[in-house]
């Protein structure tokens, strides 16, 4: 039921890129605003301190000289993270030495349910290299407004076979950044595993 809204937001976001170098963004403080537009890829991403595994605290700086290829969503999510997390990790393998090379990221809009051992439980299925990062509500949504991530709760009427009684609507954005922690590029959840190869392999 998250497919349509989850595939709708990177379209938007990839569109309005290619139109005019701008980005989309929604804010969900103010239900009234709704999309604002925000000038220049370069404005994408920042510094960032959160939680990693074993609660040990993990800055973006502890990235610096490799790769990052980060993607935001939630371990309870039923198609699209699961699906777009073994596309990264598949491109990363295929990718060789440049995949090596990458730093795969999977940071919770979720953070009320993923804590550090649910996210690293949840990310061994996907390989060892995953990190995964959690923070206080807070923290996670400075992070989402740093790269322009749309996530609102969305409590599940009929909530058979979902765990707390709520999903998570959220833009689906793969953002490689570089050794420098600045924007290299971004994708799609949609692009295919031999894509996503090739960019790792052109792009690092
Ligand atoms: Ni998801």
């Amino acid at each position: 039921m998250f497919r349509t809204k989850e595939a709708l937001i990177p379209y938007l976001l990839l569109v309005a890129a290619a139109a005019g170098g701008l980005l989309w963004y929604q804010t969900n403080q103010q239900p009234g605003l709704g999309r604002v537009v925000s000038t220049g890829t370069a404005q994408v991403g920042g510094p960032f301190t959160l939680t990693g595994p074993d609660g040990k605290r993990v800055s973006s700086s502890d990235f610096r000289g490799r790769y990052m290829l980060i993607y935001f969503g939630y371990s309870f999510c039923p198609d699209v993270c699961p699906t777009t997390l073994a596309v990264m990790s598949e491109a990363l393998d295929k990718a060789g030495p440049a995949g090596r090379r990458v730093v795969p990221i999977f940071i919770t809009i979720d953070p009320e349910r993923d804590t550090p051992k649910v996210l690293s439980d949840y990310l061994k299925a996907f390989g060892p290299q995953f990190v995964g990062l959690t923070g206080s509500v807070d923290e996670i949504k400075a992070v989402e407004k740093l790269y322009r991530v749309y996530a609102v709760k969305e409590p599940l009427d009929n909530a058979k076979g979902m765990a707390g009684g709520y999903g998570m609507n959220h833009s689906n954005v793969l953002y490689l950044m570089g050794p420098d922690g600045k924007l290299v590029s971004y994708y799609s959840e949609s692009i295919s595993p031999d894509d996503l190869t090739k960019e790792l392999r052109k792009r690092v």
